[in-house]
């Protein structure tokens, strides 16, 4: 059996820890030390690390790992639109998705023999042009790094508000019971958002006290479901995009909140299109591990 669990980085950043009890993966490690920890505290071998996206919270503990377990490093291409508005960071030469030794896009499928693993990679470019997650079909997870938040959408950076429209769809496209694991905890900054769009919302308020629940007892509001999202999403656009634009624009939680506002009013209806099958590009993680620098 596969557990996951979060590793809580930062200020509300979430690395998920994919293990089978000995051999464990890891999904956009920001950090080291505390994932360093985490494995150790179980007694767990690092055999893989999986990147969605170019930012720095997700991936600058990868040179600390690689230091440590030599293991591949699943990842989307630097291009040089992300170089351009990412620069190296601390210094030349040390960008982590330069750490990448197994670029991977839109339809390849990573399989991991420990722990046992198939995961798709789905493009959705919109937060950063070349933002990809992690789908274990099977088990109905997703590794949704910065697109898809617990009643909400990332930031929109590097690619278009269309890019991120057509991304929101591709993923609502995904089974409800898909459980989502995101990179951050936002579920209840964006529900009360909502709720400030619709005052009077019934279910947003008693999902705020389930989750608050949650918080108060330092649990993570996640996995969140395709199910909770779309249903939320619909909600927006159909009764209120006209409230969610005048809320949104008032509200004092600023450009993210305007963005994730703009994409959710926009056309999230629901099935909009569903995942292309994809081609079957089997990628070994035990082939060509290599260090980053
Ligand atoms: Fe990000």
């Amino acid at each position: 059996m596969i557990r996951i669990e979060p590793i809580p980085a930062f200020k509300d950043n979430y690395i998920w820890m994919l293990h089978d009890g000995t051999h464990a993966a890891v999904v956009d490690p920001g950090i080291a030390g505390p994932v360093v920890e985490a494995l150790d505290k179980r007694g767990l071998e690092l055999t893989a690390i999986l990147l969605t996206h170019l930012h720095y919270d997700h991936n600058r503990g990868v040179p600390g790992l690689l230091e440590r377990w030599q293991v591949p490093v699943f990842g989307p291409l630097l291009n040089d639109h992300d170089r351009v508005t990412h620069p190296p960071f601390p210094e030349p030469g040390t960008v982590p998705l330069d750490c990448v030794s197994h670029v991977v896009g839109d339809g390849d499928i990573v399989t991991l023999d420990a722990p046992g693993l198939e995961l798709s990679v789905l493009a959705v470019p919109g937060h950063t042009r070349g933002h990809i997650v992690f789908l274990e079909r099977r088990r109905g997870w997703l590794f949704s790094g910065d697109t898809l938040f617990g009643a909400g959408c990332g930031k929109v950076f590097g690619g278009s508000m269309q890019d991120m429209i057509d991304s929101l769809d591709r993923l609502a496209g995904l089974p409800d019971e898909t459980e989502v694991y995101c990179a951050h905890e936002y579920t209840l900054a964006n529900l009360q958002f909502a709720l400030a769009v619709e005052p009077g919302n019934a279910a947003v308020k008693e999902r705020i006290e389930k989750e608050s629940l949650k918080r108060g007892f330092g649990l993570p509001t996640l996995p969140s479901t395709i199910h909770l999202v779309r249903t939320r999403s619909r909600m927006k656009l159909k009764r209120n995009a006209r409230s969610v634009w005048r809320t949104a624009h008032n509200s004092s939680s600023g450009i993210c909140m305007t963005r994730s506002a703009m994409a959710a009013s926009s056309r999230i209806t629901g099935i909009v299109s569903r995942i292309s099958p994809p081609c079957s590009t089997r990628i070994s993680p035990r082939r060509s591990a290599s260090r980053c620098r």
